[in-house]
């Protein structure tokens, strides 16, 4: 089989294989889990597959706390298990994109645990400082995950560095010998027939200097920091930069498109596009997540219309998506779970897909899957979410107020099992704990509790019904390899100042294509100049069944509820 080489035609879908599919019953997803479903992946039609780390691992961070990048953890499988992986996908023109977590590593890989033996090649792999005064540590910068960016090691009488969980120490790039041995781990995967990399929250690998932050919580000490450039661009010649054929996306936390415009030129030789987030900030206070409010629509059309116009005019590339194992369902979240389920989440889709840049697509979101049902803190299991928990409750907050915060935000939200049918554990494992195979510590039940709505909300009735979210996204995915507009166009934003209409035209070589969605769950009228006269153009798209309402406008001036509609010519 041919791969797609074109990342501006490609789909990429990401599984979070814990979740996705478990071969042997023990209630943990796993490689020959997902093997099984290729032919599910190829049927939607993505390009690419970018898998979370299944590298070897104690699992606190759910695998991004790698302790061996060379080989896979037991749990997920073995080195015979990716090889097959890599082959059966490459046999359906699928090419498999790793995560590569490499700000930080798990405190139990060798390179940590020769540090703490006092190996002095070894500390200087990590940020070993000393503290401000007893108990005091080197600065007040706060981990992602809460608590202080710091931990104490009595031994030395010094802290090191994890920007996420004590268990994460977080590497210093500024030594030649980490990045080299960066370097080899990307080689040694490039060896095995991998065709892309997505790198995990790349931009901190540069820290400034280590001084107080008096009012934040120190990203801008390490945020895009001085020589994160420098370090991409030696990590793609001696890596990546030697085959065209691989893809890579960088994960940029709290990045500025600025920035961006480098990460992901066409040809500043760093990387080929980024996720960016500022999207997804619209329903916090600022950089506060642990809060309740509601999503701020205005803002969301200016980021995502400033991320288009801008990185375009700067030939720079983004990966577009709404969903990721770090995010909440984009159904719950800017959609509507009830009565406009279905019509929300094509809706979604279509403003997502139409856009300038690589979709991706996160397991589930094909089939509209939605927030976690869970009623308890004890069905929770994400060490953000707990850390939060506790911390929202120090502040003052009763326990049932924190765990309303925790419901809307947890990335849990997306952990839950893959729903593939409607029996009780959605078919993402065995029902039936007698079924279970030769595994050791044979669980009942999946690792994370399955949502109740698998009942139907489930990739086998979905694929029996043409009109569901599932067939919707199966046909926005080849929509981008059969019209150029797409994959190549311009953007130009509409209704930009509209309460309710998201809107923007695409032009390429003489075709233009219209995408119009209304956001929200009420009736909507868009009048006006700037409302496209559809003269000429084919609707092509859209999530309701009959025409929309005849108007002497435009056929797009009144929307119903979510209605979307795309047009072409
Ligand atoms: C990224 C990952 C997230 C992980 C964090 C630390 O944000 O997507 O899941 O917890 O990096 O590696």
């Amino acid at each position: 089989m041919t791969f797609t080489t074109d990342f501006h035609k490609a789909t990429v879908y990401q599984i979070y294989p814990k979740s996705f599919a478990d071969s042997n019953g023990d209630g943990l997803g796993d490689l020959r889990g997902v093997i099984g479903k290729l032919d599910y992946i190829a049927d939607l039609g993505a390009d690419y597959i970018w898998s979370t780390p299944f590298f070897v691992s104690p699992q606190n961070d759910n695998g991004y706390d790698v302790a061996d990048y060379y080989d896979v953890d037991p749990a997920y499988g073995t080195m015979a298990d990716v090889e097959e992986l890599i082959a059966e996908a490459g046999e359906r023109g699928i090419g498999l994109m790793f995560d590569m977590v490499f700000n930080h590593v798990s405190t139990e890989h060798e390179w940590f645990r020769k540090a703490m033996a006092g190996d002095p090649y070894y500390k200087q792999f990590f940020y070993f400082r000393k503290g401000k005064g007893p108990g005091v540590p080197p600065t007040n910068w706060e981990s992602k995950f809460g608590g202080s960016a710091w931990a104490y090691v009595p031994e030395f009488d010094e802290w090191y560095l994890h920007l996420f969980d004590p268990t994460q120490a977080d590497l210093d790039w500024e030594n030649p010998d980490v990045r080299h041995e960066i370097q080899k781990i990307v080689r040694f995967w490039m060896g095995k027939g991998v065709r892309g990399f997505r790198f995990d929250v790349i931009n901190l690998i540069s820290k400034a200097a280590f001084e107080d932050d008096p009012d934040g919580d120190g990203r801008r000490f390490y945020t895009d920091g001085p020589r994160v450039h420098e370090y991409l661009r030696d990590l793609n010649e001696a890596t990546f930069g030697t085959d065209p054929g691989i893809i890579t996306v960088g994960e940029m936390s709290s990045t500025s498109m600025e920035q961006c415009y480098r990460y992901a030129g066409a040809d500043t030789h760093e990387l080929n596009m980024v996720f960016s987030f500022h999207h997804l900030k619209v329903d916090f206070m600022g950089n506060e997540k642990w809060v309740l409010v509601p999503p701020d629509f205005a803002r969301l059309k200016r980021i995502v219309f400033d991320w288009q116009t801008n990185m375009a005019a700067h030939n720079a590339w983004n990966a577009v998506f709404w969903c990721n194992h770090d995010q909440p369902r984009v159904v719950s979240r800017f959609g509507d779970e009830g009565r406009y389920w279905k019509e929300s989440a094509k809706m979604l889709a279509t403003v997502m897909h139409c856009l300038r840049g690589t979709p991706y697509v996160y397991q589930g979101e094909e089939l509209g899957m939605t927030n976690a049902d869970y009623t308890s803190i004890g069905q929770f299991l994400d060490v953000e979410s707990l850390n939060h928990y506790e911390i929202l409750q120090r502040k003052g907050l009763k326990a049932d107020d924190a765990l309303r915060i925790i419901q809307v935000h947890s990335r849990d939200n997306s952990r839950t099992p893959m729903q593939w049918d409607d029996s009780q554990y959605a078919g993402f494992m065995p029902s039936s704990p007698a079924s279970a195979s030769a595994s050791s510590h044979a669980a009942a039940e999946p690792w994370l509790a399955v949502n109740a709505n698998r009942d139907h909300i489930n990739a086998a009735a979905e694929i029996a019904d043409p009109d569901s979210i599932y067939h919707y996204y199966r046909r926005l995915i080849a929509l981008r390899k059969e019209l150029d507009v797409i994959a190549f166009g311009d953007v130009e934003p509409l209704a930009v100042d509209h309460p309710d209409v998201f809107a923007y035209r695409r032009r390429w070589q003489g075709h233009e294509l219209i995408m119009v969605a209304n956001f929200h769950g009420h009736d909507t009228e868009w009048t006006g100049a700037e409302v496209p006269d559809l003269e000429g153009f084919e609707r092509i798209l859209g999530n309701y069944a009959d025409a929309p309402h005849a108007n002497t406008t435009s056929p797009v001036s009144g929307l119903r509820p979510y209605e979307t509609s795309v047009w072409y010519r």
